[in-house]
């Protein structure tokens, strides 16, 4: 077959990856790429929002499988341009992939069939905004309505604060068109989780269990990133949670998006905190998590093509996923000053020593070909995954093999997965 894989990130790495690792795939494309995904598939110049032009290049080339890896093509309706030209797709229609491009969508889907997450309100004007943020509580979360790099999200401890960012979201529309409308959230304390899943419209099957760093430095402090590392599986996600979970948010998810005509066929991701009170849905994806796809398919035993192929073809059913029973740790390198500026065009050295080095993955985002080597062109670089008998053998692994790769301005959190 001929695959083709739209992105660009760590992620669209793992997954090429994986997918050069099917005895189904004989010829593998990835648009943009970068500098690693260039070891395992052909790179072509077209970025992932060029819809139009992705969808004749598939043509063009009879590629027979195409996945989409981010999120903002899925949102502007890729798959149903694909669909249209009889072209085969592994993603969420655009009806579908709202369930991620709208959070009062989502919340209001959570609402309607009884799926556990926290109180909310949704507000299309500021000024009704401020005044119910005048009688809450604190802290309180808001939440652009779209989708805004995964920065959209603001946690305030006061009416000044909330004040501030209803004006930043609504008014001076930091984060464009996603501000036009605002969801006000409870607040949650818990641990958090990440459970990706492949869907088939109608039946839906977990993959292994995750955890991710969101905020830039150690002990959680700083800016909300992309992502700095993860680890999988999670310890506090126990076969007793799992259960819960399946019978009161994955299932009835699925169940609610095709009741509402939207079956959703592709990946989805569930972002959990693990309240007092049970688990909670934080937040929908509507694709593969990014980080958290770089520990999670490393320990993947199954053919990725064949399960992907069996989404599309609504017989999810017949697949049985299989996990390694080891853990996995993943841990960025970025460039000094991310998520705000950096610089970029550095050498990457030490790259050699992991080539093909088995239980070590080096996983590029932000890496371009330069003259004299790979070098930095993002403020996440690399993700080093690492693969252990337990997590603690997977953080040293980890952390030895970020140690031997070096460029200039490198920098990255200390205690990814330090439980
Ligand atoms: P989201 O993009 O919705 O997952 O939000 C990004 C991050 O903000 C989450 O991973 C949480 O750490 C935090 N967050 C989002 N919603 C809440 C909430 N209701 N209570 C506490 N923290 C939250
Ligand atoms: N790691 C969170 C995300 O992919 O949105």
């Amino acid at each position: 077959m001929k695959i083709l894989i739209v992105g660009s990130g760590g992620r669209e790495h793992a997954i090429a990856w994986k997918v050069s690792q099917s005895k189904l795939a004989d010829k593998i494309y990835c648009a943009p790429g970068n500098a690693g995904i260039a070891e395992y598939a052909e790179c072509v110049d077209i970025k992932s929002t060029e819809l139009e032009k992705l969808a004749y290049f598939a043509e063009k080339e009879q590629i027979d499988l195409t996945i989409i890896g981010m999120d903002a093509p899925l949102v502007a309706g890729i798959v149903d341009i694909f669909e249209k030209k009889g072209l085969r797709v592994f993603g969420p229609r655009k009806n579908a992939a709202i369930i991620e491009g709208s959070k009062a969508f989502s919340k209001d889907l959570m609402k309607k069939y009884h799926i556990p997450t926290a109180g909310y309100e949704t507000f299309d004007n500021p000024d009704k905004a401020i005044s119910y943020l005048k009688n809450s509580d604190y802290p309180m979360v808001l939440k652009a309505d779209g989708l805004a790099l995964g920065k959209g999200v603001l946690i305030c401890q006061d009416f000044e604060e909330a004040k501030a960012g209803v004006k930043a979201i609504m008014e001076d529309k930091q984060f464009g068109g996603a501000g036009d409308r605002l969801v006000i959230e409870e607040f949650m304390t818990g641990r958090e989780v990440s459970v990706l899943a492949f869907c088939d419209g109608t039946n839906i099957k977990t993959m292994t269990s995750a955890q991710d760093y969101k905020r830039a430095k150690d002990g959680d402090k700083g800016l909300n990133t992309g992502g700095m590392g993860t680890f999988s599986p999670s310890p506090y996600y126990t076969e007793e949670i799992h259960e819960y979970c399946m019978n009161h948010i994955y299932k009835p998810t699925m169940d609610a998006m095709k009741m509402e005509g939207r079956d959703f066929v592709g990946i989805l991701f569930f972002g959990l905190m693990l309240t007092e009170k049970g688990p909670k849905v934080l937040e929908y994806n509507a694709r593969f998590g990014d980080p958290e796809t770089q520990v999670v398919l490393p320990r993947m035993k199954n053919d990725i093509v064949e399960v992907f192929e069996a989404c599309i073809e609504g017989r999810l059913e017949d697949i049985q996923l299989e996990f390694e029973d080891n853990a996995a740790v993943c841990v960025v390198l970025a460039s000094e000053g991310y998520p705000e500026y950096y610089e970029k065009g550095y050498i990457i050295h030490g790259l050699e020593n992991f080539k093909n080095k088995e239980g070590y993955y080096v996983f590029h985002a932000g890496t371009q070909k330069g003259l004299d080597g790979i070098v930095t062109n993002g403020g996440r670089v690399l993700g080093i995954t690492a693969t252990g008998t337990n997590l603690k053998e997977a953080r040293k692994h980890a952390y030895e093999a970020a140690g031997c790769i070096d460029f200039k301005n490198k920098y990255m959190r200390n205690d990814i997965a330090k439980l």
